[in-house]
């Protein structure tokens, strides 16, 4: 029998090669793995639906060292931007339901509700407000949402190795979720919303002091459909909106059942039934308000009526001519 020695063996050119010829490494430490290798909330885990929740990915890695700030990859930043911004719209959307739909169905009358809305504005409209609780958390709301989805798109092509711009076709982008659909969907009602009440007045008439309910209403007025079907638009899906979203943060949307579950599919079920049933109520109250009584007070006269008339001039579909 031929011994080790006899056989032909190749010489080894690496100088650290062992006996089997294979190179021995020194182990990697943990902290050599790329940042983004390690993020574990790239694909939505089984019980948080998605890696928004407390206790998903760089929570989990902060252990008993506590939060290490430098420590987290661009999904946790950006899932963080995107939570914490909506709090602070949370804000807002609180004082802007009271004031565009309680106080109406309460009072029952426009008049009486512009004055609370004017004894409320400056906590949402002054210098510093209007940009810390609408402006920069609507942008980074919305622009987080882009980036995360971009980046999962990207991380998703290294995965599977596209090269090729045929490749990239055939990789499927990153599945969208019915509240993120909503949220984009939001996107040029509310735009329209903020620029007709209150970028157009800064622009066409120096201010928007003017602007108040009476202002929607005069809009109704002078474009009853229109008006009806826009802002049933922009009320159902923003509050269908606003509330998936609340209940993804809090971690009772259907998907975020726990595996453990032993009725899961009841408990999904029950959930969806719930997240529905609230926003159709939320959504019923603001139109019972907005349109009910905002929307059925008429036409302002006066010359107020008349620089109302001047602002929906502006609006191309709407002019009046
Ligand atoms: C029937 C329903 C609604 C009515 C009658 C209404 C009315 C108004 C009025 C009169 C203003 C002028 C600012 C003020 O005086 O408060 C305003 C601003 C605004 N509304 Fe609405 N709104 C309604 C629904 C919504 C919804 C569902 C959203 C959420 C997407 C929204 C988002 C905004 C924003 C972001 C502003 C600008 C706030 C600022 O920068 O001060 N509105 N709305």
């Amino acid at each position: 029998m031929a011994s080790l020695q006899d056989v032909d063996v190749p010489p080894i050119q690496d100088e650290d090669a062992g006996v089997m010829g294979l190179t021995e490494v020194d182990p990697s430490p943990v902290e050599q793995t790329p940042i983004e290798e390690r993020e574990k909330s790239y694909f939505p885990s089984e019980q948080q639906g998605e890696s928004w929740g407390p206790g998903a990915a760089g929570a989990n890695r902060s252990g008993t060292l506590g939060l290490r700030l430098g420590d987290h990859g661009v999904v946790w930043w950006l899932t963080r931007a995107q939570r914490y911004s909506s709090y602070a719209f949370t804000l807002f959307t609180a004082f802007h339901i009271t004031n565009t739909a309680l106080l109406p169905l309460l009072t029952r009358s426009v008049s009486e509700s512009n004055r609370y809305l004017l004894l409320t504005r400056p906590y949402y409209q002054s210098f510093l407000t209007e940009p810390l609780l609408v402006a920069i958390p609507l942008v980074a709301h919305i622009s987080s949402g882009i980036a995360l989805r971009l980046y999962r798109r990207r991380k998703s092509l290294q995965r599977y190795g596209a090269e090729t711009k045929n490749d990239r076709r055939t990789i499927p982008w990153p599945a969208l979720s019915g509240t993120s659909a909503l949220g984009y969907a939001l996107v040029p009602f509310a735009g329209f919303h903020v620029w007709t009440t209150r970028i157009l007045p800064l622009y066409a008439h120096g201010d928007s002091s003017l602007i108040n309910l009476s202002y929607i209403s005069h809009g109704f007025a002078l474009h009853p459909i229109i008006s009806a079907m826009g802002f049933t638009a922009l009320v159902g899906i923003g509050v269908w909106h606003f509330v998936w979203g609340a209940a993804k943060w809090m971690g009772f949307a259907p998907s975020q059942v726990p595996a453990y579950e032993s009725q899961k599919t009841l408990v999904r079920k029950r959930r969806w039934y719930s997240i529905n049933a609230i926003s159709a109520v939320v959504t019923t109250l603001w139109l019972a308000g907005g349109l009910g009584v905002v929307g059925r007070d008429g036409k302002v006269i006066g010359w107020i009526g008349k620089e109302y008339d001047d602002l929906y001039r502006y609006i191309p579909f709407l002019g009046t001519g």
